[in-house]
């Protein structure tokens, strides 16, 4: 699903969305330029050991991540819980990337439990390299193992650990810069939102996070709208609520970056997400996929959430 396998043809359900997204000239543009560009599907069988995202090719495949936080206490558990997982991508599933971002010592461990079926990711990553950083994990060390995402700007990375824009967007400088692929994630408070502040706020966490990317570098970034004030809380936004932030990203892209890259960007909506809220949140236009954070840990919830269903 995620990777070493041939990249399948859009499903009906996924071409009437694109349609949907295409409603102006220049998105139809973009959308049909794509298709001209692809051969046969058989060119695209990929080596397993060459794990790249179909980003560039398809443009906004539909992109479901769990996040596990500080969670589960034990390898076994975490072993247990890639490989439930995993079991719940099947043939039958939406054609989307999966992606799990799991605790640094977990990695090896989730990706050889989960096999081939879905990215296993980091949840954060250092903006250095090398030296005298006690504690932190390099975008190269990470690449050695074979990891290909991994999230910057967590609302609990910004609050609880202190990271600010800068540091954030040294974290997604020095992944692009090592081949790899990063999840922003924005999002506006509590306070914030009820102030209307919503789209100025992901405005600069956008711009200041994506500082110095460039236009062809963003086919290997994705952007996680994650309102605080729905974390961990069960408060989920409305498809309504979150298409319309959704949207204003968008704009802010398109802003930063033209058409073309702005349609092509995966914007995922992240906050209290569960499998009774899924379908519709999939169903708005501009939502692309989703990242979980509690029901992540639950394989039967998860698994529901992996395989959405959009009418
Ligand atoms: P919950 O799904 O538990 O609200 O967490 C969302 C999140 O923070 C994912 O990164």
């Amino acid at each position: 699903m995620a990777h070493g396998h041939e990249v399948p043809v859009r499903s009906k359900k996924q071409e009437a969305k694109a349609a949907s997204d295409c409603r102006s000239v220049s998105k139809m543009k973009f959308s049909l330029s794509l298709l001209c560009l692809l051969p046969s599907t058989s060119a695209f069988i990929l080596p397993q050991a060459e794990k790249v995202s179909t980003t560039s090719l398809w443009g906004r495949k539909p992109f479901i991540s769990g996040n596990w936080k500080l969670n589960p206490q034990t390898r076994d558990e975490a072993v247990k819980l890639a490989a439930d997982i995993a079991a719940t991508v099947t043939p039958e599933s939406p054609d989307a990337d999966v992606a799990l971002f799991v605790p640094y010592v977990f990695i090896e461990a989730a990706q050889k439990s989960a096999g081939d079926r879905l990215f296993v990711g980091a949840e954060g990553v250092c903006p250095e390299i090398k030296g005298a950083f006690t504690g932190a994990v390099s975008a190269t060390m990470l690449k050695s193992l074979g990891v290909q995402w991994a999230l910057a700007g967590h609302s609990e990375r910004r609050v609880i650990f202190g990271e600010s824009d800068e540091y954030i967007n040294g974290q997604c400088l020095k992944l692009i810069e090592q081949g790899m692929s990063v999840m922003l994630c924005i999002g506006e408070s509590e306070a914030e939102y009820e102030q209307n502040l919503a789209g100025p706020v992901c405005a600069v966490q956008l711009r200041k996070g994506l500082a110095g990317i460039t236009a062809e570098q963003m086919s290997r970034v994705a952007i996680a709208y994650e309102p605080v004030w729905a974390i961990g809380t069960g408060k989920v936004a409305t498809p309504e609520i979150a298409q319309s932030v959704h949207a204003t990203c968008r704009g802010i892209l398109r802003d930063m970056y033209g058409d073309a890259i702005a349609d092509q960007t995966r914007i995922l909506y992240g906050g209290s997400v569960t499998p009774e809220s899924v379908d519709g949140l999939m169903a708005q236009p501009d939502i692309d996929g989703a990242l979980v954070g509690g029901a992540s840990l639950d394989a039967a919830k998860f698994g529901r959430i992996i395989n959405f269903q959009t009418a």
